[in-house]
């Protein structure tokens, strides 16, 4: 892995456009050195990634390949910052640190560290960095895993920084999960292409639908339909990027007028954690904005229904067992996913590649 400087100044390089931005932030060979937000992957990237994570779960099918994938990235230790609350993300990377032999250690209560006697956040990564070769970091500040990317490239032990969740803004690891699960469902289907994803629920505030919405753009003739309350829909900015791109999109109140033309739909939970005010969510009527068995009779027979999780009830439990219900295997595919991601970012896509092929 190629050490990674940037030469360029904070204020410079924060006001780049996000595309302009990528090239800091990859290694010479394409692979992703940080991992900050969707707008580092395209298809061909994504492909790899996807690839690299089916050979790692046949390969972790068996002991003898499970040992192997557990010497790989021995010789570095991964810390987890996690000053958001989080089950599976946190889980699933501990899980992949430990697929591939990467010690980890973790911070989740920053009342119990050095931040709560005024350490900066630029000195408690740093200090992470004195005893780490990875961060990975989920925030509810939005920006905060740029900056510290860039903080801790220019400084003496500049190490790699997977964003886990920043903010309302992104989730870039949600969103590469969500499109392997998305190539896997489609995979006997023709391919991830000329397909219509419905999206539903908090759309304003969720981040994991604003990582997606933008990764499906390196897919051909992908239609995305926004369904929301009127207070919660998508944000501009994330259509704008879709009328650059040429990216049919509809947004609408309507669930159920929809769901027959779906190929996939995506739900959310309300993000009431983000109220401005007290319990502001609690007067907008998200009844229609729900998935229960009368939804199911319109979905389409091939069509999957995905939830990044947790859900509260914008899922009835009673779907679960419906063969269209991908939630639960989205989520393991998370682990897969992200176990590709430090596979690569760690360098060793190659090493596993070639196992893979002398021994599947
Ligand atoms: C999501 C998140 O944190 O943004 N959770 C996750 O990582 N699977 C979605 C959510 O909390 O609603």
């Amino acid at each position: 892995m190629a050490k990674k400087l940037f030469n360029i100044a904070w204020e410079e390089f924060s006001a780049l456009p996000l595309v302009e931005k990528t090239p800091y932030l990859m290694q010479p060979d394409g692979s992703p050195y940080h991992t900050l937000f969707a707008q580092q992957f395209d298809s061909v990237l994504l492909d790899k990634l996807a690839a690299l994570a089916n050979e790692i779960r046949a390969i972790a099918k068996t002991r003898i390949g499970a040992e192997y994938l557990r010497q790989q990235v021995t010789h570095k230790r991964a810390m987890l910052y996690f000053s958001q609350p989080s089950s599976r993300t946190f889980l699933s990377f501990v899980s992949a640190c430990q697929i591939l032999g990467v010690p980890v250690g973790e911070v989740r209560d920053t009342s119990i560290s050095s931040e709560f006697k005024g350490e900066s956040r630029e000195d408690s990564v740093r200090t992470f960095s004195s005893y780490f070769d990875l961060i990975i970091m989920r925030t509810p500040e939005k920006g905060l895993a740029e900056h510290m990317a860039w903080v801790i490239s220019n400084s003496d032990r500049p190490i790699p920084i997977i964003n886990a969740g920043s903010g309302k803004d992104q989730h870039p690891t949600q969103a590469l999960l969500d499109i392997y699960t998305l190539l896997r469902s489609f995979d006997r289907g023709g391919g991830l292409h000329d397909k219509t994803v419905v999206f539903c629920g908090d759309l304003l505030r969720g981040r994991t639908v604003r990582s997606l919405s933008y990764l499906l753009t390196n897919y051909p003739r992908i239609r995305q339909i926004f369904v929301a309350p009127d207070p919660l829909q998508i944000d501009t900015d994330v259509l704008d990027i879709l009328r650059e791109k040429g990216v049919e999109f509809v947004q609408t109140d309507n669930f159920r007028s929809v769901i027959p033309e779906a190929d996939a739909v995506y739900m959310t939970r309300m993000q009431d954690e983000w109220d401005n005010y007290k319990n502001e969510s609690a007067a907008i009527d998200t009844s229609h904005f729900k998935f229960g068995l009368e939804e199911l009779a319109l979905l389409p027979p091939r069509a999957i229904i995905m939830h990044p999780l947790p859900r509260r009830d914008e899922i009835a439990v009673a779907i679960d067992d419906d063969p269209r219900a991908m939630y639960w295997r989205q989520m393991r595919n998370g682990m897969w996913i992200r176990t590709a991601l430090i596979a690569m970012t760690f360098g060793c896509e190659r090493r596993i590649h070639d196992y893979y092929c002398h021994n599947n």
